[in-house]
């Protein structure tokens, strides 16, 4: 199986939302190479939206095999944490939740062990962590099953990482034998297939290009 997942970040209104909801649909279900894809499970496409947006764009996305993913999710059980978003609260909306993203690293200051109790809310509350990792220093916490790399310099910058140096990394993170390793960090339709032919890559997280409907159906198209 193949990931292939949507980071929408900060960056859409309600309608650009719909608007896009409604082309990636209408691409998709005229598809029947990559419908069946996703049917078979080789493809399984993730979509994380702005977090006011989950709801509708679970409910707009009826095509079956989509999954929803939420960008981040709270080190905290449910409780008194004005503006918080815990993982039991999102049990039952989402399946995934990114962690650690570089950009939450940086900019709010998340540490390694926040991010580990994330984690563990996660899996208390049902949801997979698909936790974001910019190198070897940053810790893995054990049991984490879908680890993405992500170079920072990489990331929204259009240098996406080499796919041999993405594979060194791999090596160098010594993942057991079931971990899925995903990349990300300027994957666009010119330079994914140069991952997806090592045949090593699990799949793909994927931020700017997956803004555009049509070109995140194309990476579907070329995955598929
Ligand atoms: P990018 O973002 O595809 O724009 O580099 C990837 C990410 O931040 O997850």
């Amino acid at each position: 199986m193949i990931y292939l997942i949507a980071n929408w970040k900060a960056q859409q209104t309600l309608s650009q939302m719909q608007e896009w909801v409604d082309t990636f649909s209408t691409l998709l279900e005229a598809d029947e190479e990559v419908s069946n894809a996703i049917a078979s499970n080789k493809l399984q496409i993730i979509v994380c939206p702005e977090y006011p947006f989950i709801l509708a764009a679970k409910e707009m996305l009826t095509h079956s095999g989509l999954h929803i993913g939420a960008q981040n999710v709270s080190s905290k059980e449910m409780g008194k944490y004005t503006g918080e978003v815990p993982a039991e609260i999102l049990t039952d909306i989402v399946d995934y939740a990114i962690v650690g993203h570089s950009e939450r690293r940086s900019h709010f200051h998340e540490t390694d062990e926040e991010i580990a109790q994330k984690i563990i809310q996660c899996k208390q509350h049902s949801l997979n962590p698909v936790l974001c990792i910019r190198g070897e220093s940053d810790n893995i916490p054990d049991g984490v099953k879908i680890i993405a790399y992500e170079p920072v310099g990489a990331i929204g910058s259009g240098q996406n990482e080499d796919a041999n140096l993405v594979l060194e990394m791999k090596d160098k993170l010594k993942l057991s034998e079931d971990t899925i390793f995903l990349y990300g960090g300027s994957v666009s339709k010119d330079n994914i297939m140069s991952y997806a032919n090592s045949g090593k890559i699990d799949g793909y997280l994927v931020g700017t290009a997956s803004l555009d409907a049509s070109h995140f159906f194309a990476l579907a198209k070329l995955l598929s």
